[in-house]
């Protein structure tokens, strides 16, 4: 119960609703009874002010530039954790232990393998399918192969062995899709090698050139897929949780929040960055020009890469990749001119008043790309790489919102309808 409320005077009337706080003191007005008691709805056009459940999961801070999962601070988990402990804290609430973290580790191994009737599926796609389709396709289909896990409508018991299930998979049916579309034979995962080793290694290994797992390597990767694992509401978690809550598999509300990440105002902006990097370094770096046409109103180009709905600052992953990049290139002995020209991008856009009267800074996108072509990771698996690292995030929302009694409702937004009134039904043969 509240003890804070707002009043809405609406025709003269004055309604009362509960005020409610966050753990920093955030306020939110809770309309749940507006429709009832005065006959309106709101309008909030993406969803700029609505808050459609609470959530213990994820402390976002937009305008200072905070990100904590389950109470921690990013820039920690970041530098000291695996990524499968960060899968295990948001999961779990608590960081694990080394035992709860080993036998964690061990089920994800067990389930590391795809069934093998499925690595036919990749044979059908034609050659340059996008990677995200085959993955969200492929998703969708583990429903048919392992069905027996989501059925249950409160899988706490068997919810370790789904999320590791999916974690482990999702790795290997992207990692195998790379390897299908460069036709080269699948490199099954091992026991023996981390998560992000045995990505790599299903990635790159080949039957006559034994790929070299570095460190450096593993350590960026590691990073960016913690930087990557939650976000709070954001279009494709919101989507895992407002196709989840009308009650389908796991699978398949997963399965959509894949496509929702694969737009390119979403998960697809490093892909878009990458590509917009190299459209400015082929056209003699005319950064202007392309300034120019961000900033033009009639002209629908975007810098990628710029801005995001909740950061009003900079985005605190945005400044721990940029770090990442510097020594993951020099590591790698790599030395890529599009992150000369992204610095340099970056420089020009901090300067330029159109974009700091609009707090467009860069965001967890700009850099994360010149990393991952760093890598040897193709540009159009890039938004893939991001799923890898959103996936726990997915699943922790979406089981928060089958746990809870309140946000399980099924989601279902209002509209004010703007189309014609009841008009006089015409006969074909009448119309004009
Ligand atoms: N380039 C040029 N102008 C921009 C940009 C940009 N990248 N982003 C926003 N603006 C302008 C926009 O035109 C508007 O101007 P005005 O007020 O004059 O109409 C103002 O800034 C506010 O933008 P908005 O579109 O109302 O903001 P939004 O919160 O609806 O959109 C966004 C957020 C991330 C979709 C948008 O900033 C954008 O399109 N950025 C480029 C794509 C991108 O990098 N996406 C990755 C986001 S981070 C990864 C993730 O978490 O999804």
């Amino acid at each position: 119960m509240s003890d804070k409320f707002a009043q809405l005077i609406l025709e003269g009337k004055t309604y009362t609703f509960p005020v409610y706080e966050g753990s920093y003191g955030e306020k939110a007005i809770d309309i749940s009874t507006l429709l009832k008691q005065t006959g309106h709805i709101t309008l909030d056009r993406g969803y700029v002010n609505t808050g459609s459940c609470t959530s213990d999961i994820t402390y976002l801070d937009g305008k200072a530039g905070v990100l904590d999962y389950r109470g921690y601070a990013i820039e920690e988990l970041a530098e000291n954790c695996s990524f499968v402990e960060v899968a295990y804290l948001l999961l779990h609430g608590d960081l694990p232990n080394e035992q709860e973290l080993m036998e964690y580790r061990d089920l994800m191994s067990q389930y590391a393998l795809i069934h093998e009737d499925m690595i036919h599926f990749f044979d059908h796609f034609p050659p340059n399918a996008e990677p995200m389709s085959i993955l969200s396709t492929m998703v969708n289909s583990l429903h048919n192969f392992y069905p027996e896990l989501t059925t249950h409508p409160d899988p706490t018991e068997t919810f370790d062995s789904i999320t590791a299930r999916l974690l482990s998979k999702v790795r290997t049916i992207a990692a195998f899709s790379y390897k299908k579309s460069k036709g080269h034979p699948l490199i099954y995962p091992r026991y023996d090698l981390n998560y992000c080793e045995n990505f790599l290694n299903m990635m790159f290994d080949t039957p006559t050139r034994p790929y070299k797992i570095l460190p450096e390597v593993v350590s960026t990767l590691n990073k960016l897929l913690i930087l990557h694992a939650d976000h709070e509401q954001n279009c494709s978690t919101s989507t895992v949780r407002l196709v989840g809550s009308a009650g389908v598999s796991l699978y398949a509300s997963i399965a959509s929040g894949i496509n929702a990440l694969w737009g390119p105002l979403h998960g697809g902006a490093a892909q878009e960055v990458v590509e917009m990097l190299e459209g400015i370094y082929a056209d003699d770096k005319d950064f202007e020009k392309y300034i120019r046409k961000a900033k033009d109103h009639s002209d629908p180009y975007r810098l990628s890469g710029f801005g995001h709905r909740v950061y009003k600052t900079f985005d605190p992953r945005a400044q721990i990749i940029k770090k990442s990049c510097d020594e993951t290139l020099a590591a790698l002995n790599v030395s890529d001119p599009l992150l000369d020209v992204a610095k340099e991008l970056a420089e020009r856009v901090r300067n330029d008043d159109y974009f700091v009267s609009r707090n467009l800074y860069p965001n967890v996108d700009f850099y994360s790309g010149i990393i991952y072509r760093a890598m040897g990771i193709p540009t159009n698996m890039f938004t893939v790489m991001f799923a890898l690292g959103r996936l726990p995030g997915w699943l922790a929302h979406w089981r928060e919102m089958i746990g809870n009694k309140e946000s399980r409702r099924i989601g279902r937004p209002r509209q004010l309808y703007i189309g014609p009134t009841r008009r006089r039904f015409i006969p074909l043969g009448e119309r004009k």
